[in-house]
C-alpha cells in the first residue's frame, strides 16, 4: 500500500519503548505503526480481491509496525475499502481503535440494546469509538472521562457522562451488563466493577494488569462475572461494516489533530501522555 496518511496508537508507543519485547522480539530499531490508509500498489500472485489503484484502509494485526511509513504491506484479510466519500485521513483514524471497541463490546461484551454499560477510559481513541458503537447496538452508555472531557462524551452520545476526578462511576441507579475497561491505570477497576456488575455481568478489559490476568483465570472456576482480555484482530468484514457505518453517519472517527509527516516525533509525544481526545493522524502523501 501507498500509505497516504496514518493513524496513530498507544501501542506504537509500547512497541517503541520496548514494553512489548515479549512479543516484538528485542532486535532495535523496529518500524512502528499499524493503521493506515492508501493506495493498492501492487499485490501477491495469489492475491484476486485487491488491484493496484483501490483506496483501502488497514490494521497490521502482528505487534511489529511499519504503518508509519510511504509504503507498507498488509495481509489481504486486514484491509478493506475506504467508502465513497471518506478522506484518507478520516480512514486512518478508524482501525485499531473502533474494532478494538466493536470486537470489546460485541464480541466479548455480548453487548445487546437496551443493556447498560460502563466505558471507563471514554475520550480516547478506543472510548470514543466505543460510545458511539454502543450507541450504534442500542445500549445505555454511561462514559467516564476527564472533567475536561465530560461534556465530549456528551456530544458523542453517552447517556451519562462522568469524571473519574470528581464523580463516583460505581455507585449505579441500576448494575451494569458490561464493564469495559480502555484505560490501563493501575486502580483496581475490577475489583470496584464487580459489585456494580449484574450477576451474568461481563468485564472487558484492554490493558490487564498481572493481577487482573489472575482474575481472568480464576473467573473460570466460578459462574459469573466473567473478565475477558482480547488483542484486537484486523478483519476486513468489520472494517467493512465499520466504513459502512461512517458513510451512514452513525459513526464520526475523531480525529482531534492532524500532523504533517515531520512531526511524527511531536505526534508520538502527544500519544504518550493517555490523555489524547480522539485519534491522532499523521499525513503522509497528499
Ligand atoms: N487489547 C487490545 O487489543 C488493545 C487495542 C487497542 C488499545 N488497547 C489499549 O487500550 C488503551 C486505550 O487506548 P486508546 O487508543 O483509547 O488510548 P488514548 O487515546 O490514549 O486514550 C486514553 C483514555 O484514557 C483516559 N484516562 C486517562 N487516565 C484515566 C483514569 N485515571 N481513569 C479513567 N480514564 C482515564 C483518557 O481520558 P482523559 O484524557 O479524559 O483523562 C483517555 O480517554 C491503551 O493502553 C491501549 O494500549 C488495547
Amino acid at each position: 500500500m501507498q500509505v497516504h496518511a496514518h493513524g496513530l496508537n498507544p501501542k506504537d508507543y509500547s512497541i517503541r519503548s520496548g514494553h512489548l519485547q515479549w512479543i516484538t522480539g528485542k532486535r532495535f530499531p523496529m518500524q512502528i505503526g499499524s493503521d493506515a490508509a492508501g493506495v493498492v500498489e501492487a499485490v501477491g500472485e495469489k492475491v484476486t480481491h485487491w488491484k493496484p489503484g483501490d483506496r483501502v484502509f488497514g490494521y497490521l494485526n502482528l505487534y511489529h509496525g511499519g504503518a508509519a511509513s510511504e509504503f507498507c504491506r498488509f495481509s489481504e484479510k486486514a484491509i478493506a475499502r475506504i467508502p465513497e466519500g471518506v478522506d484518507y485521513v478520516t480512514a486512518a483514524a478508524i482501525p485499531c481503535a473502533n474494532l478494538t471497541a466493536l470486537q470489546a463490546l460485541r464480541d466479548w461484551g455480548r453487548l445487546k440494546a437496551q443493556q447498560r454499560v460502563l466505558l471507563i477510559g471514554a475520550s480516547g481513541g478506543v472510548g470514543s469509538a466505543a460510545i458511539q458503537i454502543a450507541k450504534v447496538l442500542g445500549a445505555h452508555v454511561t462514559a467516564v472521562s476527564s472533567s475536561a472531557n465530560v461534556d465530549y462524551c456528551y456530544s458523542l452520545g453517552a447517556d451519562v457522562a462522568l469524571s473519574y476526578q470528581t464523580d463516583n462511576p460505581y455507585a449505579p441507579d441500576l448494575p451494569y451488563d458490561l464493564v469495559l475497561q480502555v484505560h490501563g491505570g493501575r486502580q483496581p477497576f475490577y475489583e470496584r466493577s464487580r459489585p456494580v456488575l449484574k450477576r451474568r455481568g461481563r468485564f472487558v478489559m484492554l490493558v490487564p494488569s498481572p493481577k487482573a490476568l489472575a482474575n481472568i483465570v480464576l473467573s473460570r472456576l466460578l459462574p459469573w462475572p466473567r473478565y475477558y482480555f482480547f488483542p484486537v484482530r484486523a478483519r476486513t468484514r468489520d472494517l467493512a461494516l465499520l466504513g459502512q457505518w461512517v458513510t451512514e453517519g452513525k459513526l464520526v472517527p475523531q480525529v482531534s489533530k492532524v500532523y504533517p509527516y515531520d512531526q511524527l516525533v511531536e505526534a508520538h509525544r502527544q500519544i504518550d501522555s493517555a490523555h489524547t481526545r480522539g485519534k491522532l493522524v499523521l499525513r503522509v502523501a497528499d
